[in-house]
């Protein structure tokens, strides 16, 4: 028996050099135990440590895409992925097309270490909360998280990105990141009594997530999966949550019986943006929907979260996919998410999608029923302070998201598609249209729905005259009765 012994849980280095000597002379899978510097298992091993193999002369390449995937599966918390992966890789020595062979149990289960650990990358980007310590000059930032995986070092650098100007360290068990403006460091775990526990931002933090939570959309299982219980502890809002859920219904109904006509007072604007990412190889967006493979909503929604189909995803805390029925009638397509939809992962529950609510009520259309989605996924911005003011994207970064809407489209197969604003009609139309030309009117896609194409509401927030205002709103409730009826038309043609 082989004993191998890596510096550490993320020692992928020392993996590969010790599987290619290992592999390169034909040592059995089962021939070789893998251990951890310091584990525990170590404490009771009476084996010896190998020395390696030489490696002898000649090539052994593996293909990239297994070198990619086995640099994250190593980081799961699997005890057996070095196995698993060396396994794989000695494999690979008499089958180089093994990894596309994705139903082979060995490359399902990599691929499924993989994305769990994508899958919490992903909440630690979207759940670590920093507290204060400290004032002003002397002000850190200072975060307690527990991710599944071993996942920190991978993790760090977005929140380096994101939270470029403010030093900051992110303590978790097994590993903490700082980052002191320059450049991130690691130190070895800490425990949760070295966090602070609260901080003079919290309140304002809790006023900002019960404003924006929409109890006419709650979903409970849907947001039990989105934010699992177990990162409760550390999110100072999920004390608001049973208390929300628990008001839900009463202030839906408070919400529905509220005067619908009046369009807001103005308010700051609270900016959108965003970007995408790509999952799988496709490096453009086709321009049209034809041969777009359907899949069901959840694949895709998880495939997205992954997407790297424009620089967009680096800065945004998340993929924010659209949401609603399967096989909705209507779908609603926006420019992207904005500073509460990157916040919160669901598209249009900020300032822009409560007036979008308000007037879809008021055109009789349900929006529990409508599958809402936006042109680009992820949030483009530029950081003012501690603001982020929304960019619109560009062409590239549209087109470089339209593989999603195809998608979308081609699972939902809605009846109508509602472009709302200029970006949208660009991704829906698959070329610039002047929303002002073309509002109101439902023409046919090729191959496709119905589609029509109205403003987008946060146009409606920025007019600064209130008499405009109110006029632009009816319109926009205007148009969405037009989709309404189009709807209607189209249940009853079938
Ligand atoms: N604006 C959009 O276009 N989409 C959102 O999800 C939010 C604001």
């Amino acid at each position: 028996m082989h004993v191998v012994t890596l510096d550490s849980n993320t020692d992928f280095d020392g993996w590969r050099k010790a599987a290619r000597a290992l592999a390169m002379n034909d040592v059995k899978p089962a021939e070789v135990s893998w251990r951890v510097k310091g584990a525990a298992a170590d404490l009771f091993d009476d084996e010896a440590e190998t020395t390696l193999p030489e490696v002898p002369e000649g090539a052994f390449s593996v293909p990239a895409s297994f070198m990619e995937l086995a640099e994250s599966a190593i980081l799961h918390s699997d005890p057996n992925r070095f196995t698993l992966l060396y396994r794989l890789l000695w494999r690979l020595r008499t089958n180089h097309h093994l990894m596309e062979i994705t139903t082979d149990p060995d490359v399902a289960q990599a691929n499924a270490l993989a994305r769990a650990v994508r899958r919490d990358v992903h909440k630690m980007h979207a759940f670590v909360r920093f507290r204060e310590v400290g004032r002003e000059r002397e002000a850190r930032y200072v975060a307690w998280f527990e991710p599944e995986h071993h996942i920190v070092a991978r993790a760090a650098p977005f929140f380096a990105r994101r939270f470029a100007d403010m030093p900051w360290s992110i303590l978790a068990p097994e590993l903490c990141a700082h980052w002191d403006g320059s450049r991130v460091s690691f130190t070895p775990g800490a425990s949760k009594a070295d966090a602070p526990s609260e901080d003079r931002l919290e309140e304002l933090w809790l006023r900002y997530y019960a404003s924006i939570f929409n109890p006419a959309r709650l979903k409970v299982k849907a947001m039990e999966k989105e934010m699992p219980r177990k990162y409760w502890q550390n999110l100072p809002e999920a004390k608001l949550i049973q208390p929300l859920i628990a008001a839900a219904s009463r202030r839906t109904t408070e919400m529905i019986a509220e005067p619908g006509t009046s369009p807001h007072k103005p308010q700051k604007r609270v900016e959108e943006s965003e970007m995408t990412r790509k999952p799988t190889t496709h490096a453009h967006a086709a321009e049209t929907s034809r041969d777009v493979e359907s899949t069901d909503l959840e694949t895709l929604h998880e495939e997205a979260a992954g997407c790297r189909a424009c620089p967009l995803w680096k800065d945004a805390t998340q993929t924010v996919f659209g949401e609603g029925p399967a096989h909705a009638p209507l779908m609603l397509v926006g420019e992207q998410p904005g500073d509460k939809e990157d916040l919160t992962g669901h598209p249009f529950v900020g300032p822009a999608g409560q007036i979008l609510d308000r007037a879809l009520a008021e055109a009789g259309i349900d929006r529990a029923k409508v599958y809402v989605t936006n042109a680009v996924k992820h949030f483009k911005f530029v950081p003012r302070g501690k603001i982020r003011l929304h960019q619109k994207p560009n062409t590239p970064e549209i087109k470089a998201c339209r593989q999603w809407y195809e998608r979308e489209l081609a699972t939902v197969r809605p009846a109508l598609v509602v472009a709302l604003g200029a970006t949208a009609a660009q991704s829906v139309f698959g070329r610039i249209t002047p929303v002002n030309k073309s509002r109101g009117h439902v023409v046919d896609l090729p191959d496709g729905p119905k589609a029509m194409v109205t403003v987008h509401p946060s146009y409606l927030l920025r007019l600064p005259d209130a008499d405009a205002k109110a006029r632009e709103y009816e319109r926009f409730v205007e148009d969405l009765k037009i989709a309404a009826a189009a709807i209607k038309r189209a249940a009853h043609a079938a």
